[in-house]
């Protein structure tokens, strides 16, 4: 019998059917606690936890409706980070204004995961994704 060829890939996919600032949060604990369990460093842990805080307050700012989803992928040299949402509207890094509050979430997301990150279209809605870098 031919061996079974086995591919390493922890994740973690949780749907909730609304997103709220309650929801952020218990998304927050969650990844974090998952994350622990896969041995990913504490400072890469905190990282990823404000690009998915960032990503999934949009939603909950910006589409105001749900449901939302979280896909977290371990890969190795990153940690793959997904949020889903149904709206058809693409997210807009606004210029840096320092006399303007707010506008800094995408850019906090593309800093943390050096630039690789973005969206697709996904499902009839779209998936803000980064991957954010293992040292
Ligand atoms: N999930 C989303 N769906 C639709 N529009 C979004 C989403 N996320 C962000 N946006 C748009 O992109 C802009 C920039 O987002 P961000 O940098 O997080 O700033 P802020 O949330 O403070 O406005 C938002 O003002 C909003 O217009
Ligand atoms: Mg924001």
């Amino acid at each position: 019998m031919a061996p079974m060829m086995t591919t390493h890939r922890e994740e973690l996919r949780q749907t909730w059917p609304m997103s709220s600032k309650v929801v952020v949060g218990i998304a927050r604990d969650l990844a974090a606690h998952r994350m622990g369990t896969w041995g990913v460093p504490q400072k890469v842990i905190d990282d990823v936890l404000v690009v998915v805080s960032e990503a999934m307050t949009n939603v909950f700012k910006h589409v105001k409706k749900g449901p939302v989803k979280l896909h977290l992928a371990h890969q190795g040299d990153a940690v793959l980070a997904e949020i889903w949402d149904c709206s058809p509207i693409a997210p807009t890094l606004r210029p840096i204004d320092p006399d303007t509050e707010g506008g800094m979430g995408l850019h906090i997301i593309a800093g943390l995961t050096e630039n690789r990150c973005g969206h697709r279209w996904d499902s009839g809605g779209k998936t803000v994704y980064g991957f954010i870098p293992i040292p």
